[in-house]
């Protein structure tokens, strides 16, 4: 059986990042926890016809696609007739260049090209002119997808996604992550700071994300469109500035705090380097644990003090001091913060969390929110121990936090 889709329905699939349960946790924010079904492990269904608006500011996906039929089937003719009729929608003066990816599908690379070939000879029978992209694997990656301009006109990816229950869902992809622009902003900088850490531009939009929750906001249109009253965002540990860059590329304000005077000169001279007109950002020396923030903001997002940096588990008195002197200016700065906010007031903070062979050690801090002054802000589709961002390499991971002041 085939449905063929409602476009009023407004149905996206966003196909996720490396650690797809944060990916989840920025796409709730956004878009709101009944927007969305876990379709697969690295696939959400989005019910929000803004989903293509909001793609510049999510750093948790990779692509994202409208979906325009469903089928209750895996017969593989079935697939193609549907790949075939979608490609015969997108014909166009000139070349047409197609390529297909499979996602949780258990189709190989060779049945894809396949697939690839008979659509091609079907089109040219229509007169249209196709040149096929060749897949290595069942998912062309994003890098191919934006080098051949699939998501432009004369260019269109299509994929099969196969989700949890059975059903095979065909889309075309309408935006791939501009991997280049990403790089750029992460390693073009002026200034950087190898000791301070190197916080990932797409980690610094999904911890903004996390403090602003913008599904809160109109979701009918682009979520926070530029205006004059712009809300501001606070990074008290701003370092090199990447989370501030990252807010003013989403058309906040930005207010920078940290202890270290050359941190604030870092920010000042990359922020300055950012070619984002109107940009509005104020920077300031300040020990977060005292610091009185005297401009106004509405969320604070960043990542705080992560401790000394670590290539090596240490023995154990080592990491005991290490954590207990990351406690105290963690909670000193929590406290200095609800002593200056009202209830409701939010957070998004980035804190340490240390692996060891047993598992992540958490911030002691955690323990004793309610007694700081802080609710923990739950997500209905991602539990709280998969928000540790992290790779295999590194002994201190960063543990996302949500906190709402009670
Ligand atoms: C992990 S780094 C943050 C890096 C930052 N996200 C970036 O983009 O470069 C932590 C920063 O916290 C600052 N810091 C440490 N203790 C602080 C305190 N008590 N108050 C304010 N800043 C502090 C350090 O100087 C450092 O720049």
């Amino acid at each position: 059986m085939i449905y063929t889709y409602d476009y009023s329905m407004s149905t996206y699939i966003a196909l996720l990042g490396r650690q797809p349960a944060i990916s989840i946790a920025e796409l709730e924010a956004v878009f709101g926890p009944s927007a969305l079904e876990i379709i697969a492990h690295e696939a959400v269904a989005i019910n929000a016809p803004n989903a293509p608006q909001a793609t510049s500011r999510l750093g948790g996906i990779i692509k994202l696609c409208s979906v325009t039929s469903v089928l209750q089937t895996d017969n593989i003719q079935k697939i193609e007739q549907e790949v075939t009729k979608l490609a015969l929608k997108h014909q166009t003066d000139g070349k047409l260049k197609i390529g297909i990816s499979a996602h949780n599908t258990r189709l190989s690379p060779g049945k894809i090209n396949a697939m690839a070939l008979s659509t091609k000879k079907e089109l040219r029978s229509h007169g249209q002119s196709v040149r096929i992209i060749p897949n290595k694997s069942a998912e062309l990656s994003s890098a191919t997808v934006l080098y051949n301009r699939l998501t432009h006109d004369k260019g269109l990816e299509i994929y099969i996604i196969r989700g949890k229950n059975g059903q095979i869902y065909i889309a075309k992809t309408v935006y791939v992550q501009d991997i280049d622009a990403y790089a750029a902003r992460d390693q073009e900088r002026p200034m950087r700071d190898a000791k301070v850490g190197m916080l990932p531009p797409k980690l610094a939009q999904i911890i903004i994300n996390l403090a602003v929750m913008p599904h809160s906001l109109d979701t009918s249109e682009s979520p926070n469109p530029k205006t004059d009253d712009a809300q501001a965002i606070l990074d008290p540990f701003c370092g090199t500035g990447v989370l501030l860059q990252e807010a003013l590329l989403m058309n906040y304000r930005a207010y920078g705090t940290d202890i270290e005077p050359r941190m604030i000169e870092y920010s000042q001279k990359n922020l300055d380097w950012l070619p984002t007109p109107d940009k509005s950002f104020t920077l300031e020396v300040g020990d977060a644990t005292n610091h009185v923030w005297q401009k106004p903001y509405n969320f604070i997002a960043g990542e705080t003090y992560l401790g000394r940096p670590l290539n090596n588990l240490p023995d154990n008195a080592t990491l005991t001091k290490i954590m207990s002197d990351c406690d105290v200016i963690h909670r000193k700065f929590l406290q200095n913060v609800a002593s200056q906010t009202s209830p409701g007031f939010r957070l998004c903070i980035a804190l340490p969390a240390w692996k060891t062979k047993n598992g992540f050690l958490h911030l002691k801090t955690l323990d004793s929110l309610s007694d700081l002054g802080y609710n923990r802000v739950r997500f209905v589709h991602t539990k709280d121990a998969d928000l540790i961002y992290h790779r295999d390499d590194q002994i201190v991971g960063r543990e996302l936090v949500v906190l709402e002041r009670n």
